[in-house]
């Protein structure tokens, strides 16, 4: 949808995107810097941010910085980071998470407590943080959050679902509380998407997984970073608590996946961390 956009449509919008470093947030940020926003990316890896930095900056004005969103300091530390690069913020994509297939009977609280860590308190320090030190005082901004196709539940990833689905229900509860403050906030819910967040699947888990989607295909990182550049443009200025998913159908019908027998294969790192 970029293409729809005017050149220089995000010209003087600050953003921030969490886990901006690959995948799908390496694919908003690149959307946004296309456009002519300036964009803050993050991400737990240095290395990461290293590769991300190479192939964004000749595309825009792009900042990098290690953060643990776990972590509420190192969250604290983005947004000195931000105040510092940028001076403000328009737009905050949560797009930063992380999950392992599993049984859910098989899943270890560490391992729960850790999707959930990633996925629902991270995604919440981050909005709490960019919302109370530039939002409020500002009486503006955007907020969108990637979560997942939970519409049917989660099976075989009861805890990233459990998350995810949280997400959106504070999604639509902040839209209400924070309309005062001129905030909107969405969320977008990918279906599977070709990208590095699929490497942490085992192949077995993804097999034929084309032919169970209604589209009859996965989608793609930059149809995910259409759909979020449309929240978070003014075209979608009188849109706020929605959870949209973009996922060829997926959440209407059809399998997504076999959940794994207890045994069917080893439970990696439980770390929830992608
Ligand atoms: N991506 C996945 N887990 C993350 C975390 N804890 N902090 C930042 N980015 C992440």
């Amino acid at each position: 949808m970029a293409h729809l956009f005017k050149p220089g449509a995000l010209e003087g919008v600050r953003a921030v995107v969490t886990g901006g470093g690959s995948g799908i947030g390496l694919a908003i940020s690149q959307t946004f810097l296309e456009l002519g926003a300036e964009v803050v990316i993050c991400s737990r890896k240095q290395d990461r941010l290293d590769l991300a930095l190479a192939a964004l900056s000749p595309v825009g004005k792009v900042h990098a910085t290690v953060c643990n969103i776990r972590e509420p300091e190192s969250v604290e530390s983005l947004g000195d980071f931000v105040a510092e690069k940028m001076g403000g913020l328009d737009l905050l994509v949560n797009n930063a998470g992380g999950q392992f297939p599993s049984p859910a009977e098989a899943i270890r609280h560490k391992g729960w407590r850790a999707v959930i860590d990633t996925n629902l308190n991270g995604t919440w320090y981050v909005t709490h943080e960019m919302a109370n030190r530039f939002f409020i005082p500002s009486t503006s901004g955007t907020i969108v959050n990637i979560v997942a196709d939970m519409f049917r539940g989660f099976p075989g990833m009861a805890h990233t679902g459990a998350a995810r689905a949280g997400v959106s229900n504070l999604t639509q509860t902040l839209a209400v509380e924070w309309a005062k403050y001129g905030i909107r906030i969405n969320a977008v819910a990918p279906g599977i998407i070709q990208s590095s967040g699929l490497d942490q699947y085992p192949p077995e888990f993804l097999q034929g997984i084309a032919a169970k989607i209604p589209m009859k295909r996965v989608g793609t990182t930059e149809e995910v970073a259409d759909l979020v550049l449309f929240l978070a443009s003014s075209m979608a200025a009188y849109i706020t608590g929605e959870t949209i998913y973009v996922d060829g159908g997926s959440r209407l019908w059809g399998d997504n996946w076999e959940v794994p027998d207890h045994d069917a294969f080893s439970v990696q790192s439980q770390s929830g961390e992608s």
